[in-house]
């Protein structure tokens, strides 16, 4: 397999956010380049959208081949550039937050990101054993939006996951907010 195969390219998901009127749209998400196969790969994105129940619908499979402990590890940055993209204008905003308790964090119920837990067969789990996991038709919510951190701009989110010391993964994703005007109508 060569890692090009492995990067994904989601086109385009548009989320409309009627609470905070803004328009997600997820410009790309793939691992992170030039670091070689990982204990885990992200491949397959897919994104579809019910134009008149107005749901975006996300999946992907998320193949893992070692098993990941209860010490599973993620670290964060966010990076916040102008509306156009231009890399002259990004910023890191948060640089390498590190959260050492995803799994407890995953266990956790009614929270904005459960949504995408409860969509993955098999079920995701600490200790994740090794599996492909597939996540289907796992509805994106406005309230996973509204947790994120993000005003009008394009925002690159870099997620990397360790199991200990043991570096798992690093996925890529690129996200551009702006505001949220109904067409035709006022209010
Ligand atoms: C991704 O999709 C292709 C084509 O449907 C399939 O052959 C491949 O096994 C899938 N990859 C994973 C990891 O499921
Ligand atoms: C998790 O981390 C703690 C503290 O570093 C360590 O004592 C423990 O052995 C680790 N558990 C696993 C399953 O690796």
């Amino acid at each position: 397999m060569t890692l090009n195969t492995a990067f994904l390219y989601l086109l385009i998901i548009i989320v409309f956010c009627f609470q905070t009127k803004k328009k997600i749209v997820i410009r790309k998400l793939d691992m992170c380049k030039g670091q070689g196969k990982y204990p885990v790969m992200f491949s397959n994105a897919t994104t579809s959208y019910n134009k008149q129940s107005q749901e975006m619908w996300f999946g992907v499979n998320i193949d893992v081949d070692k098993e990941v402990s209860n010490n599973f590890t993620m670290a964060f940055d966010f990076i916040r550039c102008d509306a156009s993209g231009n890399p002259d204008s990004c910023e890191y905003v948060i640089k390498n937050y590190v959260n050492k308790e995803i799994c407890k964090y995953m266990g956790m119920k009614n929270q904005a990101w459960t949504v995408f837990v409860d969509y993955v067969h098999p079920p995701l789990k600490c200790p994740i054993k090794p599996a492909t996991y597939k996540l289907v038709n796992s509805p994106v919510k406005a309230d996973f939006l509204r947790t994120l951190p993000i005003g009008d701009a394009v925002w690159k989110v870099t997620f990397r996951g360790y199991d200990n010391d043991v570096y798992l993964a690093c996925v890529n994703l690129e996200l551009q907010v702006i505001p949220f005007v109904r067409e035709g109508r006022r209010g």
